[in-house]
This record gives structure tokens, sequence and C-alpha cells, in this order.
């Protein structure tokens, strides 16, 4: 049988690069759901299609899996390795703007519950505890305040070179939290079984140190989430 994390929280709390390093401690597959939703959001800026019926109807034309290369997640929409375009703010918005619609969920949902199936995995995104894996068995509500999360997406523009305003980065941070949040389909909440851990004050060594050690002492037999 495998076995499933599921990391849920708002943009920018550092699910990603959190579950990537606990997925190599623990040889996990890692799953980043949220890759997904940037694909579809992907194919429709380069349509310049916003119109959300249009979208809804036209959704299956977007063809989305994933493979791994090197252990690193590779998202292919329609034959294409688009990795390398989806991770732009603009692609951000877009992904949270699809991800309200119904039909782009439930197409995305049956990918991420078959890959749950066969692999011990470690899904992050909105709704993993509450929606996809509802039987994961083990739940982290990953979090930290706006402010902070704001900050470290602006530290890593700087890093890249690229011109940014942090108050900018602040105000989309919480525009994508209330669409996601306020959506009507499986809107970013947590489980009731889900682990809370605020990491505001945490380094990135301490977080994961922290959900790898619940996961030793308590999450390994299943006795987390109900179980
Ligand atoms: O985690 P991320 O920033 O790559 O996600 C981009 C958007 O995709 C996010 O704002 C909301 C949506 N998303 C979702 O609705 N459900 C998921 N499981 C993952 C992401």
């Amino acid at each position: 049988m495998s076995y499933s994390i599921a990391i849920d929280g708002p943009a920018g709390a550092g699910k990603s690069t959190i579950a990537k390093t606990i997925a190599k401690k623990l040889n996990f597959i890692y799953v980043d759901t949220g890759a997904m939703y940037r694909a579809i959001g992907l194919y429709f800026l380069r349509l310049g299609i916003t119109d959300e019926a249009v979208i809804e109807e036209r959704c299956k034309e977007a063809s989305v899996s994933i493979q791994y290369e090197d252990g690193e997640q590779q998202v292919i929409l329609n034959n294409e390795n688009v990795n390398g375009y989806i991770r732009t703010e603009e692609a951000g918005k877009m992904a949270s703007a699809v991800a309200k619609l119904k039909a782009v969920r439930s197409q995305l949902v049956e990918l991420q519950r078959e890959l749950a199936k066969t692999s011990n995995v470690i899904m992050d995104g909105r709704d993993i505890g509450t929606f996809v894996l509802p039987n994961a068995d083990m739940k982290i509500y990953l979090t930290a305040s706006s402010k902070v999360r704001a900050d470290r997406r602006y530290q890593e523009l700087i890093l890249k070179g690229e011109k940014c305003d942090l108050l900018q980065i602040e105000e989309d941070i919480i525009a994508r939290d209330k669409q996601d949040m306020n959506r009507e389909f499986a809107p970013l909440r947590q489980a009731d079984d889900a682990i809370l851990v605020d990491s505001s004050e945490m380094s990135k060594d301490e977080v994961v140190e922290k959900i790898i050690s619940l996961y030793n002492n308590v999450g390994k037999d299943g006795s987390f989430c109900g179980n």
C-alpha cells in the first residue's frame, strides 16, 4: 500500500521547497499540483483567452501529464515540456483564475489521485488534504504571514536579478489567497485533521525537520488524520 503526505497552504508559504526536500529524504515522489494548474493557465494565456465559459468548454484541449527527470517533476502540456514557462507571476495569477473552474479541477484531480495510487507521494497544493486525498496518511497545513511570504518571494526575485516591488508582491499574494480561499469548488482551507505549521519565524531547515519528526514520531504508522 502506498503512503501519502498532503501539504496545503497559501501562495508563497514554501510548500514546494519543503515538499521537494522531504521527498528526497523519505524517497517519496514529489507531486507539485500547482504546476498542473499553471500549465492549463499557460495554455489559455498563450491563446489570450480569459472568458471562463470558454475555458471550461475548451480545457480538455490542454492535455497535462507529468514525468520525472533526475527526480524533478516535469509538466508536459500537449507534448511540450513547459517547466521553463510556468513559474512567472503572470502564470501564477492565471493558474489561480483557471483553478476556480470545476471542469479544470476535475480534469486535474483525476491525474493527481492516479499518481497517489501507485507511489508513495508527498503532494502539495490547496485542496490535497480536503479533497484530492481526504484519506492521506499525514496532512500538513503550511502557512506564514503575508508579509513574510511576500518578503521571501521578493528576495527570490531580487536574487534572479528581476525588478520588483515588495508592496505589490504582498498585494498580489493577498489577492491570490482571497481567490483561492473563496472559490466555490475545493477552496483552500485547513483540513480538520491537518497539522498547522506556521513557518513565519522558522527557517527552511527547521520546517523540514519538524515535518520529518512528525512523520517519524506519529505519522509513519498512520496514527494521524483519524486513522
Ligand atoms: O502552488 P502554486 O502557486 O504553484 O499554485 C498556482 C495556483 O494554482 C494557485 O493560486 C491555486 C491553484 N491551485 C489549486 O487551486 N489547487 C491546487 N491543488 C494547487 C494549485
